[in-house]
């Protein structure tokens, strides 16, 4: 992928897409048949950067991983012979720490400038008092993070402050290796892949909502796993098809997980022309078509609960925002501001490079909705934030034709999670 993606205005999208493989659930299919008893197939698994990176740590770690197949330790990963570099992703370090906790020896974890950059407390405190040894930058605030994980660990009962899968996910690996048990609860549900392949995989875990309890002394069994599609890169082709007059797109094989699926709430808020077709379950998890044409949109209000669930598609919706007429107001997503960049502050700074009227708040922003006209094509930088780089090929795509063509700078982070995204915009762009 070349480095600056050149986007040309005015096209309507039309066709019929698969997205790749959900990013969440590719991490947690590698991880846990990794660490499981047995062999499993994997099939429809992300092929981007992020999931390469959780790949080479688990082989590094003694697991195999050949084409499509994992054969997992059984419990016991052996200790790595060097520093586990888990490049861009975040998931990968979190996920990868909750593992180790309970593994009787030394590993080091570290990543690229901005992951060492993201905050590592919200795992590693809780599983300080699990009974694992971790430090880090900071007092184990930041990566490169060291831990001697001890077998075994001892049960917990912990309220996390943040609505955090990573944190939940973390957790929830570490109490399997634990004499105790394990009572968890989170301001809201978060994401719950972790949980859905999981039990799949026989391991106990008690839900009641937001809360949880899991048993120490588990360890999972090798299953299977066909990756659904990812509703957080479909929904750059939503918005995209929403906001580009004459477009008809068909999604296939999205991943509709409840958790996961707020950005359809928002878009239908918004009035967006968004329906489900062919839903269906996949592995446990619910997966469907998303058909999606152009409409006019309106400004909406997000807050609350709902952000969980849609949190990686605020840069795309403040996106959709700024086409829609009226006033959008995203709150309570103060987790964006410590994504793979401040996403409070890219996303502000892209929407303006545009023309857009926007502005930063603590906990969120707010986006004036005129419509396309008064738009001008930009340049913009992507901080090296994925979502912040496809955000901005989208709203580009969206200019009334004849502002000419918008550039965007460092687009090779989009390798991150979507390395065929700007083939697939230029297939679907109707001649
Ligand atoms: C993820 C959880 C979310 C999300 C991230 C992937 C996961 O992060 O933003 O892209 O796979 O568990 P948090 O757990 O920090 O909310």
């Amino acid at each position: 992928m070349s480095d600056v993606l050149v986007v040309e205005p005015g096209a309507a999208l039309r066709g019929r897409v698969q997205v790749p493989g959900d990013k969440s659930i590719s991490h947690r299919a590698l991880l846990f048949n990794a660490f499981a008893e047995g062999r499993a197939s994997v099939t429809g698994l992300l092929d981007a950067d992020d999931v390469r990176s959780t790949a080479s740590c688990l082989c590094a770690l003694g697991a195999t991983l050949g084409e499509g197949e994992v054969i997992g330790v059984a419990g016991r990963f052996t200790e790595p012979q060097d520093v586990l570099d888990c490049g861009n992703s975040g998931t990968t370090m979190r996920l990868l720490t909750g593992l180790l906790a309970g593994q009787p020896f030394h590993s080091v974890l570290t990543g690229d400038a901005t992951l060492r950059r993201r905050p590592m407390r919200r795992v590693s405190a809780p599983l300080r008092l699990l009974g694992a040894h971790i430090d880090g930058r900071d007092q184990g605030e930041r990566a490169p993070l060291s831990i001697r994980g001890q077998r075994p660990l001892r049960g917990l009962r912990y309220d996390s402050p943040v609505a955090s899968a990573q944190v939940k996910t973390a957790l929830i690996l570490a109490a399997m290796q634990a004499e105790g048990e394990l009572v968890f609860s989170e301001p809201y549900v978060s994401r719950d892949h972790t949980e859905r392949l999981l039990g799949a995989m026989g391991v106990v875990i008690h839900r009641d909502g937001a809360r949880l309890v899991v048993p120490g002394g588990q360890v999972p069994r090798a299953v299977d796993v066909v990756v659904p599609g990812d509703i957080s890169s479909a929904a750059f082709f939503l918005v995209a098809a929403s906001i580009c007059a004459g477009s008809e797109l068909v999604l296939e094989g999205v991943g509709l997980n409840p958790t996961r699926d707020g950005v359809l709430e928002a878009l239908d808020a918004m009035g967006a022309d968004v329906r489900r077709e062919n839903e269906r379950l996949v592995s446990g998890e619910p997966v469907g078509d998303l058909r999606v044409r152009a409409a006019s949109l309106r400004g909406v209000t997000i807050g609350g609960g709902l952000i969980p669930r849609l949190i990686d598609e605020l840069p795309v919706l403040a996106v959709a925002a700024a086409f829609a007429e009226g006033e959008t107001l995203i709150r309570d997503a103060q987790e964006l501001r410590v994504k793979e960049s401040d996403r409070v502050a890219t996303t502000v700074g892209l929407l303006r490079a545009y023309g857009v009227e926007a502005e930063e708040r603590p906990d969120g922003l707010r986006v004036v909705g005129r419509g396309a006209a008064g738009l001008r094509a930009a340049s913009v930088a992507t901080e090296g934030d994925h979502r912040v780089g496809m955000a901005a090929a989208v709203l580009a795509l969206g200019l009334p034709a004849g502002v000419g063509p918008s550039t965007v700078q460092n687009a090779g982070c989009i390798r991150t999670s979507f390395p065929t995204f700007p083939a697939l915009l230029e297939r679907l762009r109707a001649r």
